[in-house]
């Protein structure tokens, strides 16, 4: 399922404390700045039912991906859907998997290390037992779907869109400030999911 096409070694394991300065770095650029913080990254390592993975190419920090693994009683405060027949499917689940924030660096793209860290989470979902697993992909205000590729990959498919998500999911004043449209976002997200 791995693709081969890294030049160089991607290897993925736990994110650690050390890391947190780069995959902030990394979250800030193309997450936008007001995304991910270091408290996020700090709860996610200490948490027993959130994971953080890293990965590495060539030896040198190259992404991160951010998971959760919930029941019914968070799914609102987790996804935020709307009262539709996908959120009565999620409050129907015991254990759901939420491939939630991953980015990695600009130079690095492109190369096979998003879907070798995305592989890296779902062995874990696996390894937790999870009902199903989703992600509330990042549509570019402009129809792109970068990570698309990534979530097929790991057999999920689309099922809902939300426009103007992004900015329920920040705390910042006039909106999300997003790296590609500016502040309030404009960009939408599609859940995509798979029945485990
Ligand atoms: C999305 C992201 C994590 C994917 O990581 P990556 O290392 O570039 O992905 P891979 O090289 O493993 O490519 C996986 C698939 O996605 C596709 N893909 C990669 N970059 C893409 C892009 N910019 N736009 C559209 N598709 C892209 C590839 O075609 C590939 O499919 P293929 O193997 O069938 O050709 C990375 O591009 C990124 O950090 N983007 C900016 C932040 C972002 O959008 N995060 C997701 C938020 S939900």
């Amino acid at each position: 399922m791995h693709p081969m096409k890294f030049l160089k070694p991607a290897l993925s394991r736990n994110l650690v404390k050390e890391d947190i300065p780069d995959a902030l770095a990394v979250s800030y650029e193309e997450l936008g700045s007001d995304y991910l913080s270091e408290k996020d990254f700090s709860e996610t390592i200490e948490s027993d039912s959130a994971f953080c993975k890293a990965v590495t190419y060539d030896g040198q920090f190259a992404g991160f991906a951010i998971c959760q693994v919930f029941g019914p009683d968070n799914v609102d405060d987790m996804l935020r859907l709307p009262d539709s027949p996908e959120r009565d499917y999620f409050l129907s689940k015991d254990r759901i998997g939420l491939f939630d924030s991953t980015a990695i660096r600009k130079d690095l793209q492109g190369l096979g290390i998003g879907t070798e860290i995305a592989m890296a989470c779902y062995d874990k979902f696996v390894s937790k037992r999870t009902d199903v697993i989703c992600a509330m992909a990042w549509k570019r205000v402009y129809g792109t779907i970068n990570v698309e590729g990534v979530l097929r990959k790991m057999g999920m498919t689309p099922y809902l869109e939300i426009l103007g998500y992004w900015n329920r999911m920040v705390d910042s004043r006039g909106g999300h400030d997003c790296p590609v449209c500016g502040r309030p976002c404009k960009c939408s997200a599609v859940l995509y999911r798979r029945e485990m």
